[in-house]
């Protein structure tokens, strides 16, 4: 049988090496500028949080990075998924089966609701064999035992029993934990998980995030954890990409994001956790809503909501994502050392709160 690999061997996984790379990505449809001049990149055994209020290009940036984004989108820019062989993918220059084919052994996908992945008429065996059979050639027996071993692997148990079920015989939480070990079953380079705990209860979201902590630092794979809340994000993530209007507003390694917070769309989102019977993914502490990707303002895209705005420039010019040094990046006019002399400290009342 083909028995799970254990850790990776540092030779195995260069640390500097990157596992997905997103270059100046921009997405459209239409007249709407949805995603613009998006980059950011995931290392083996690393996770990549992305984070924003519903609407803000989350989903959109990255299946459009690996091809499964709407068929009538434009998509520029450059992507490169890095295999453990050391072989570069150039994704936006794939089509058709050539894509797919890297796409269904590379990269692994967990989605909010398992039901968009789980096939509700097959067992969970079946599901957890046919890529393993299909793109790893393993025979049926060979991938019926590894079956076995992935779903010990997502902590569930009595394996035998559950690889007979049908996806409708478990709980919501063994729903995730089955995709999870679908979206692992091939050994993907990459992981992305698109609010992938979101519908489950604080406990069992816990025990996922843990579950995939454990498989990456096992099996070196790098994921890509999107999700509107900041603090799940926080959890999980090494780095974090801010994202609000299709743009990246804040990037930084998770530790510096959390203790020197700049842009004040992230001091937003930190002063928005949600309490008892608010909705997580609205800023409740900022008045206003995301802008409409067919009428993207000409200047800073956060301009209508910020309190901090100092002069006119924010509303008449896009600044750039500036490097404030160790990799945090920022694009906003005000910057810690050039605050505007007017600007209100608006953002303090949200210190305060975090
Ligand atoms: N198929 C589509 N056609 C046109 N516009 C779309 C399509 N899908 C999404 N959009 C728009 O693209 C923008 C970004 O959507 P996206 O789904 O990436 O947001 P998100 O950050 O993932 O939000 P959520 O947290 O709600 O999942 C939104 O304005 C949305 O209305
Ligand atoms: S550029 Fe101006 S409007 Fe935009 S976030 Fe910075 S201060 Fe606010
Ligand atoms: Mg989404």
């Amino acid at each position: 049988m083909s028995a799970l690999p254990g850790p990776p061997s540092p030779s195995a996984v260069p640390v500097s090496a990157t596992a997905l790379e997103v270059r100046s990505l921009s997405v459209s449809i239409g007249t709407a500028r949805i995603v613009r001049d998006v980059s950011w990149s995931v290392s083996p055994g690393q996770t990549l949080g992305i984070v924003g209020e519903s609407g803000s290009g989350k989903s959109m940036s990255v299946l459009s990075a690996v091809g499964l984004g709407p068929g009538n989108a434009r998509v520029t820019g450059d992507v490169r998924l890095t295999t453990s062989d050391g072989t570069e993918h150039d994704l936006l220059g794939l089509r058709g089966n050539a894509l797919r084919r890297i796409r269904g052994r590379r990269i692994g996908f967990v989605f909010q609701d398992p039901a968009t992945s789980l096939n509700p008429m097959l067992t969970v065996e079946r599901q957890l064999t046919e890529g393993p059979e299909v793109h790893l050639g393993l025979k049926p027996r060979e991938a019926r035992a590894r079956a076995a071993e992935l779903l010990e692997l997502v902590g569930i148990p009595d394996p035998a029993r559950r690889l007979k079920a049908y996806p409708h015989e478990l709980s919501g939480g063994m729903r995730q934990r089955v995709m999870i070990a679908v979206a692992l079953a091939c050994e993907p380079e990459v992981i992305i998980a698109d609010e992938a705990t979101t519908a489950l209860d604080v406990t069992i979201q816990a025990q996922i995030i843990d579950a995939i902590r454990e498989l990456q630092e096992r099996l070196g794979t790098a994921t890509v954890w999107i999700s509107h809340d900041l603090a799940v994000v926080g959890g999980i993530a090494d780095e974090v990409v801010v994202m609000y209007g299709g743009e990246v507003l804040e990037r930084a390694e998770t530790v510096r994001l959390f203790q020197d917070t700049v842009h004040p769309y992230t001091r937003g989102l930190f002063a928005s956790r949600p309490h008892l019977g608010q909705r997580s993914d609205q800023l409740l502490s900022i008045p206003g809503s995301p802008p409409d990707p067919r009428a993207i303002p000409p200047g800073c895209v956060f301009w209508d909501r910020c309190s901090v705005r100092g002069d006119d420039r924010c509303r008449t010019q896009h600044p750039e994502l500036v490097d404030l040094g160790d990799g945090h990046w920022v694009r906003s006019f005000y910057l810690p050392d050039a605050r505007p002399p007017s600007a209100e400290p608006a953002t303090r009342d949200q210190e305060g709160e975090r």
